[in-house]
């Protein structure tokens, strides 16, 4: 049964993703809609891992804004400029931006002021085209590193099938 949220905490990161990238492409198969994928990804990657931010912000005006997309967590800000915070970093750089201690990040944009530390990926469609940046925040410093990056890229290139 594919429809099950999962708790992977306590358990190594490499095997958590490799399992939820499986647990997600199982729930996810045969969709193709972008709001119905970023939504589920967004619902079980929160919940796999007990994040305080998890979603997405989509491009709206290609190289210049960012507006709030499918998330789980409290109140997300609603719009974000391309180059400014680590949203608008990363979505102007296309890469993905991991920032151990927000104190130390200049320009960070405080949504929810309990946030101190943070991941950011780019979302990249079929066509190459940026359409998205993937969030995470978490209430802890240095939650995440270079497996967390992979682990996340792994399961944001559906969106390039
Ligand atoms: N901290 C982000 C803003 C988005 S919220 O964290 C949900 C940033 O600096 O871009």
């Amino acid at each position: 049964m594919a429809e099950v949220t999962l708790d992977l905490r306590g358990i190594p990161k490499s095997q958590a993703y490799s399992e939820l990238a499986s647990h997600i492409e199982a729930v996810l198969d045969g969709i193709d809609d972008d709001i119905a994928e970023m939504a589920t990804v967004s619902a079980l990657v929160h919940n796999a891992f007990g994040f305080l931010w998890t979603g997405f912000y989509r491009v709206v005006t290609p190289g210049k804004l960012l507006r709030v997309g499918p998330y789980q967590g409290t109140l997300g800000c609603l719009e974000i400029a391309f180059g400014r915070g680590v949203c608008g970093t990363a979505a102007a750089e296309r890469r993905a931006v991991v920032v151990r201690d927000v104190a130390t990040f200049p320009g960070h944009i405080a949504c929810d002021a309990s946030a101190r530390s943070e991941i950011v990926l780019p979302v990249i469609d079929s066509s190459g085209d940026l359409i998205a940046v993937f969030d995470i925040d978490s209430e802890h410093t240095e939650t995440f590193d270079s497996e967390d990056e992979r682990g996340l890229a792994q399961i944001l290139s559906r969106f390039a099938r």
